[in-house]
């Protein structure tokens, strides 16, 4: 079966792209030599199904490597169905696995249960191993069998929804040597938990506004440098998810020469601040949470020079009727795989961030660190990952439009141009 995508608009130009067997096989400039339109002809006429892009853009599918699938026993907060239809609605066409799942992805028949419930996935997708106190062995046993769905082990040093956390450098040592050894990516959730049990304890009010101050920033920056140190000594590749800080970008600037040291933002991070939460409520409680508006701007700085490598969604349902409950009670966490990608098509209509740049940050860098074979990039030979964005379209965020079972968003109402027409996922 051969599908021919013409008139593409690509970072390069106009082109006309030849699918076969899942991959691309063909990439043709769109010119009027007399020469090249005689060989559109012929793809057209060898083609089992051609599809008119008419000159809209079109990326490498987004890789999201920061996605809270829950199913199994959490199905109704999300499952793999609807996750992923929310991932095809984003312009996402492959999304990694966090562990905190219930059951928690820390043994293989765990992580076969999971694998199970996967199937129903409409994109592409890979797991992450949770590190906890006791399962090394475990994980060893899981990655010497060299299991392709593997994309990396987590290991959370805060407790945030239904994780279990590691608070030994001891133990964290032995995790991060694992990941070394066998040439996985080590993700860390880097706030830590003893100093936000003292700044729980120190301060009184307990009230969504004061999210910020009571898991303080100083448990992000702490617990950033502590990784940071740890991966320099042991040499393992260390991905430090959903930084928040200015303080941080600067650690990570300073180790980013000298260690195999990569990190992620995500849209909220990025381009919200806690002055939403008057209005988000709940809705905007997450964690790391959200910081202020000079921390937006380090991060977007950090984005243009390259400390950044990557924007994850950490795509986090929980119910609403969770949400609603009071401050204290109410979880962490948001759907973020409908609105990511959009996001950031946004800024680069508002001039704030180039196509190209926002290919990298979305799946380039995604498919190097991760080590995804032929996936990331628009080229002969890759998957046919592809997403189409109409980069003139104006619409706002609706929340109850979503695919995600979780219908709200701090991002509800916002006016965003550049959405999201096809998305086409390969190689399953
Ligand atoms: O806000 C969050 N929600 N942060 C996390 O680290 C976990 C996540 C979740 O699983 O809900
Ligand atoms: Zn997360």
């Amino acid at each position: 079966m051969k599908t021919l995508l013409k008139n593409c608009r690509l970072t390069n130009g106009m082109h006309n792209i030849l699918i076969e067997n899942d991959k691309i096989i063909y990439i043709q400039k769109v010119t009027m030599s007399r020469k090249l339109f005689k060989k559109k002809r012929r793809l057209e006429s060898e083609s089992d199904e051609i599809i008119d892009i008419s000159g809209n853009h079109v990326i490498p599918g987004v890789i999201d490597p920061h996605v809270h699938v829950r199913d199994m026993e959490q199905s109704d907060k999300e499952n793999w169905l609807s996750a992923s239809k929310a991932a095809l609605a984003g312009g996402v066409t492959t999304i990694f696995d966090m562990p905190n799942t219930l059951p928690p992805t820390t043994n293989l028949i765990n992580l076969n249960l999971k694998r199970k419930a996967a199937e129903k996935s409409l994109v592409n997708y890979k797991f992450y191993l949770g590190a906890t106190n006791e399962n090394i062995n475990e994980i060893e046993e899981i990655l010497k069998t060299d299991p392709s769905d593997i994309a990396g082990i987590k290991v959370f040093l805060a407790a945030s929804s239904s994780n279990e956390v590691i608070k030994d450098r001891e133990i964290l040592k032995s995790v991060f040597k694992v990941a070394r050894d066998f040439d996985k990516v080590m993700v860390v959730h880097t706030e830590l938990q003893e100093l936000l049990d003292i700044w729980q304890k120190r301060l009184h009010y307990r009230n969504i506004l004061k999210h910020n101050a009571l898991r303080n920033r100083q448990c992000a920056i702490r617990g950033t440098k502590l990784v940071l140190d740890l991966a320099y000594e042991v040499r393992n590749k260390l991905y430090i998810a959903h930084i928040s800080t200015a303080e941080e970008i600067d650690l990570i600037r300073a180790y980013k020469s000298s260690a195999d040291i990569f990190c992620e933002v995500t849209p909220h991070h990025l381009l919200l601040n806690e002055s939403v939460l008057n209005k988000a409520g709940n809705n905007g409680k997450v964690n790391p949470p959200l910081r202020s508006e000079k921390d937006n701007e380090a991060l977007m700085e950090a984005v243009m020079d390259g400390t950044i490598d990557i924007v994850g969604t950490d795509h986090a349902p929980h119910k609403l009727s969770e949400k609603q409950q009071e401050y204290p009670k109410a979880p962490s966490g948001f759907p973020g795989l409908e609105t990511g990608l959009h996001l950031l098509l946004n800024e680069v209509n508002k001039g704030n961030l180039t196509i190209g740049k926002l290919v990298e940050l979305t799946s380039r860098n995604p498919a190097e660190i991760f080590n995804l074979a032929n996936r990331g990039e628009i080229k002969v030979g890759n998957f046919a990952d592809l997403t189409v964005i109409d980069m003139n379209m104006k619409w706002k965020i609706d929340s109850s439009k979503f695919k995600s079972k979780a219908k709200y968003s701090p991002f509800d109402g916002m006016e965003i141009q550049g959405k999201v027409i096809m998305t086409f996922v390969n190689g399953k």
